[in-house]
């Protein structure tokens, strides 16, 4: 052992006592700021767990008549741990109201949007597209380019998820105009509801997860996402139906829109449904979505999925294998 060794090699019982190495003689800037850690102390760090949670304050004061104008985040950064608003680690949810004639402007640093509508009607002018939307709709908007959503007579509350953690987790920021990865695209609700009826119509069988409608694009028809790291999906479940348990390693952002009487299990833990709740169920997290109603259960699910299918990691199982 090197003579300039053996003193660190006495103060250690192992390498993973060690703290963060520094170079010994930097002769610039740069070499200061070199670290350097070992198999011992570099895959320790703890961070925060997703947690399996409901926002239910936050839609409560959006649907609140006396809310002004503005938007309200589901914002649990600092319990992730994150430098920037965040409902998971790489999404954010968040909802508006805007009252009645009344206009909100939006210019987040994400690559695209995605805005539900749950009350109201309107219309949202981003770049050329002007798109006159109503309750039930669903949008795609392309990030780097200004959206103002305006209400018509009567006050609208929209829902709104975008990508903007991840961009900020690298300190990214939104495309250059008629950059990003999707142009608008409009979901109009009674098509939405068509096609949900239609995937009932035909039927399927037990191998498939579910009957979701899964939301893609012109630009994303080959990847089957809404975005290139995004998914979208309107989830339905039958009154009575239990969709089967199974994990996957994107988390869900969800919107409850129709849920009397559901519960989800996540982990074997009951998170009861309320209405236009935003619900997060966590990465890997064993889940089954339950319908104790007498009514079609419907939600809005949005994954970081796009990230997870791109690296070949997207971990999907059903995890009640007697009963495939
Ligand atoms: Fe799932």
């Amino acid at each position: 052992m090197p003579d300039d060794l053996t003193p660190l090699a006495n103060a250690y019982r192992s390498i993973a006592e060690m703290p963060a190495q520094h170079h010994a003689a930097p002769e610039s800037a740069a070499q200061a700021r070199a670290r350097f850690f070992n198999t011992g102390n570099a895959f320790n760090v703890q961070l925060p767990p997703v947690p399996d949670m409901a926002f239910t304050a936050e839609p409560a004061r959006a649907l609140d008549p006396a809310t002004h104008t503005g938007f309200i985040a589901c914002d649990i950064s600092a319990e992730l741990g994150c430098e920037f608003p965040a409902t998971s680690p790489l999404v954010l949810a968040r909802y508006a109201r805007i009252r009645a004639n009344e206009s909100l402007a939006a210019d987040f640093v994400a690559s695209g949007v995605i805005v539900y509508v749950i009350h109201g009607s309107g219309r949202t002018i981003c770049g050329d597209e002007n798109l006159a939307w109503g309750e039930g709709d669903l949008l795609v908007l392309p990030g780097g380019v200004t959206q103002t959503h305006s209400a018509d007579g009567a006050d609208a509350v929209l829902w709104i998820v975008t990508n903007e953690p991840q961009l900020a987790f690298e300190n990214l920021r939104a495309p250059a105009p008629g950059a990003a990865p999707t142009d608008a695209v409009h979901y109009t609700g009674a098509e939405i509801r068509r096609q949900i009826d239609m995937l009932y119509d035909i039927g399927r069988n037990e191998e498939i997860a579910g009957s979701a409608l899964i939301f893609s694009a012109a630009r994303q028809e080959a990847t089957r996402n809404i975005l290139p790291t995004l998914t979208a999906a309107m989830n339905s479940l039958p009154a009575g139906v239990v969709q089967r348990p199974h994990r996957h390693n994107s988390v869900a952002v969800s919107l409850v829109i129709n849920g009397k009487k559901c519960f989800s299990l996540i982990d074997g833990k009951r998170k009861d449904w309320s209405p236009f709740a935003t619900t997060i169920t966590p990465p890997v997290s064993v889940h089954s979505h339950h319908n104790d109603g007498d009514q079609q259960a419907l939600f809005l699910i949005i994954q970081d999925g796009g990230i997870y299918y791109h690296a070949r990691a997207m971990g999907f199982e059903f995890t009640d294998h007697s009963a495939i």
